[in-house]
């Protein structure tokens, strides 16, 4: 394993294929590589790396030339977007002359110690290059002097690194309630590509992942260079490229917190800690950056280890209209089904008969739930199942009796502002309402032996005032207080598991992900959208922490009709659940989704540890993904039709991900529906039915299988095992 070293006046981090370099010159490191690996540098090649790295001295310039540093400021004549950016509130003087005190260097991480007498501050940077993953995490913490008498704002922390002039486009994310992480790609110009999040969440239409990479980057080629914000609050991401470049690189890559004026106040003694930005570099596009995100993720010791269970969430089957016996039906019909856990959702508590009341009063609603939810949790444990409850502790609906006895813990003005969803938001920042919400909670989960909590949060925040602080800002303290009782929870619940949901998946970041256990990706269970959705949201993510769920066949978000089999396969490539209303379907379609929860037990494993594979295809209306097992003796593909296309012939589509060497037979696996085509089936379907199709990988990575164009909306299962 390559060690990381310092030469003389240099840091050479390396690891799975990536390295870092930087320079500790003074005043201020600067930052020569981050990307491919440079191998083992001779005390030669270190020198001329130095000397090579040297940008020009240009015209109407600066006299000397200009580096890119690990915190650049107008001190270094930096004229992008600076590191770091405050004011010494009394004198009003915003400009900051960091300079380097410290390094360490460890095995794989490097930390950098900056500070700036006049100020009175420090900035301790720490760069960690995971020598198993190559992810970088690149994090700060600010410091005030001891004796600082003054106080120190803090605008923002923004942690970038520089990126070639290869890199000339960016792919980052857009999207809405329902259609989460779109992607989005444009040329790299000139001028900043600012992306922000001021809605107190990472949000619905989160820029989730930049990625800058050399031109038309796809799933499988290209250069690309990527960083994630981990963090739930107010964000921003962006690539920059100014005309005098950044050091010998055209231009920066990074991100931050987006702290609200006055967020940040440091006194003597006082520290801001900025959320850390997570880097990685592939040569083998976005699935190289895929697959780096995902076995970093799994590395982790909190990394949920046991079988995903399969789900069953009542949302879609009942919404607020909790009657028992409904339940206990739909719970023997999951039983029956194969379902490991049932989720009760939205509903359960104090006068929660719609969305216009309830939120804050966490008290099992004696109306609707007589003998409490005993009778539904026994039953559900009956089956041997799991049991798991909605909350949605954030959030307060101002009719509820919290917000009646406690205005003040509303985090709003004293008069709130417009309401989402007829709610606004609880001040968890307030010492006594996170104590009430934590307690309710803990409450639940003891006497009702939770085994998940799926966390909601529906609205975005706006004119997130502190009533207990004066009308500050709160974004910040908010997300803090979040974190610290999904951590509290998790201490004196270690099993307990969490899902991060949000209208959807409108908080999905490594943050959230720290503390919980899977994400609910979108709320649109139409399998067209979510195969893209599921597609896109799994660039950062691994498919055990998506929650992917089989909808009714008229999509309640869409109105799309689609057939069960779409549906099924489409929610078998990730943590798979059933969000239906099993009593309105037939013997046959129950035996088919019976057939699935079987053969989703069958694969999770493969699911839930493989690496992610995309085709890049030139039909848009078509996609090829998979997961192949680490050793690549497995595989299970699927072959999808989202609508119709010119081409008559789908073609030969290569297989990717696979061992050249390995010779794999390939079934079709049509237990959960065959697929419709909209020709006659090949030849090699009727081998592959019959288990006597055979290939090498080499011949299914370069002439591929020719795959039979399905009608629209149609998917099919191919599964691959080595002989
Ligand atoms: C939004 C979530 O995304 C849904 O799955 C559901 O839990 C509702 N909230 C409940 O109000």
């Amino acid at each position: 394993m390559p060690l990381s070293v310092a030469h003389p006046g240099l840091v050479h981090l390396r690891g799975a294929g990536v390295s870092l370099v930087i320079q500790f010159s003074e005043p201020m490191p600067r930052v020569l590589h981050w990307g491919a690996d440079l191998g083992d540098l001779t005390t030669q090649e270190t020198e001329s790396l130095l000397v090579s790295s040297a940008p020009s001295a240009t015209h109407n310039s600066t006299d000397e030339p200009r580096y890119f540093s690990v915190l650049p400021t107008e001190a270094d004549a930096w004229s992008g977007t600076p590191g770091f950016e405050g004011r010494i509130r009394q004198t009003g003087a915003p400009y900051f002359r960091f300079e380097l005190d410290d390094v360490t260097v460890g095995e794989h991480s490097t930390s950098f110690d900056l500070s700036d007498r006049a100020a009175g501050c420090t900035v301790k940077l720490h760069y960690a290059l995971d020598p198993d993953t190559g992810v970088l995490a690149a994090s700060a913490v600010v410091r005030r002097h001891a004796d600082a008498t003054d106080v120190l704002d803090v605008h923002h922390l923004t942690l970038m690194l520089p990126v070639p002039d290869r890199a000339v486009e960016v792919v980052d994310f857009t999207g809405k309630w329902s259609r989460e992480r779109s992607p989005q790609r444009t040329p790299i110009g000139f001028g900043t590509h600012l992306r922000e999040s001021r809605r107190g969440r990472s949000s619905l239409d989160s820029p989730y992942l930049m990625m800058a990479g050399t031109q038309r980057f796809g799933f499988r080629s290209g250069e690309v260079w990527a960083a994630h914000v981990g963090w739930s609050g107010n964000q921003r991401y962006l690539v920059e490229q100014l005309p005098e470049g950044a050091g010998a690189h055209r231009s920066t890559l990074g991100g931050g917190e987006l702290l609200l004026p006055g967020e940040i106040s440091l006194s003597a003694g006082e520290t801001y800690t900025a959320p850390t930005v997570y880097f990685s570099w592939s040569e083998r596009g976005m699935d190289g950056i895929a697959d780096r995100f995902h076995e970093w993720l799994r590395r982790r010791p909190t990394h949920p280890r046991a079988p995903r269970p399969l789900v069953l969430n009542t949302w879609e089957a009942v919404y607020f209209d909790h009657d028992l016996a409904t339940l206990l039906r739909l719970t023997d019909a999951a039983g029956d089904i194969g379902v490991e856990r049932v989720v009760l959702d939205d509903g359960w508590f104090l006068g929660r008969r719609d969305d216009g009341t309830g939120l804050g009063d966490w008290f099992v609603d004696a109306e609707v739930w007589p003998e409490g939810l005993t009778p539904f949790v026994e039953r559900i444990r009956s089956h041997g199942m799991d049991f798991g409850l909605w909350f949605e502790p954030e959030m307060v609906n101002l009719t509820s009796r919290l917000a009646i006895e406690h205005p003040d813990w509303v985090l709003a003005p004293p008069a709130p502002g417009p309401s989402i969803r007829n709610q606004h938001v609880l001040n968890l920042a307030h010492p006594d309402a996170w104590q009430f919400i934590f307690d309710r909670i803990d409450a639940l989960v003891a006497e009702y032996r939770i085994d998940y909590i799926k966390w909601d949060h529906n609205r975005e925040l706006h004119e997130a005032s502190r009533q207990d602080a004066e009308g500050r800002a709160g974004v910040h303290a908010q997300t803090q207080a979040l974190y610290r009782m999904l951590d509290a929870l998790r201490a004196k619940h270690p099993a307990l598991e969490i899902e991060s949901c949000a209208s959807g998946g409108g908080r999905i970041d490594l943050g959230i992900l720290e503390r919980t256990d899977r994400v609910w990706a979108s709320d649109c269970n139409d399998p067209e959208e979510r195969q893209q959705i599921q597609r896109w949201t799994g660039q950062l993510l691994p498919p055990e922490l998506v929650g992917t769920h089989v909808g009714a066949a008229e999509s309640h978000t869409t109105k799309r009709v689609t057939s069960l089999s779409f549906r099924l396969i489409t929610a078998l490539f990730g943590h798979a659940g059933i969000e239906l209303d099993l009593s309105a379907h037939d013997a046959r379609e129950l035996s088919e989704i019976r057939a699935w929860a079987r053969l989703y037990k069958e694969q999770r494993a493969l699911l839930h540890s493989g690496r992610v594979v995309r085709a890049d295809l030139a039909d848009e209306e078509s996609m090829f993904h998979g997961v192949v097992a680490e050793d690549r003796r497995e595989a299970l593909f699927a072959w999808v039709r989202l609508g119709t296309s010119v081409p008559i012939q789908s073609g030969r589509i290569a297989l990717p991900g696979l061992d050249p060497e390995t010779t794999y037979r390939i079934e079709l696996r049509e237990e959960i529906g065959a697929p419709v085509l909209h020709e006659v089936a090949p030849a090699w379907f009727t081998a592959a039915r019959e288990g006597s199709l055979v290939m090498r990988g080499a011949l299914l990575a370069r002439l591929g299988l020719p795959m039979p164009t399905l009608q629209p909306q149609q998917a099919m299962l191919l599964r691959l095992s080595a002989i």
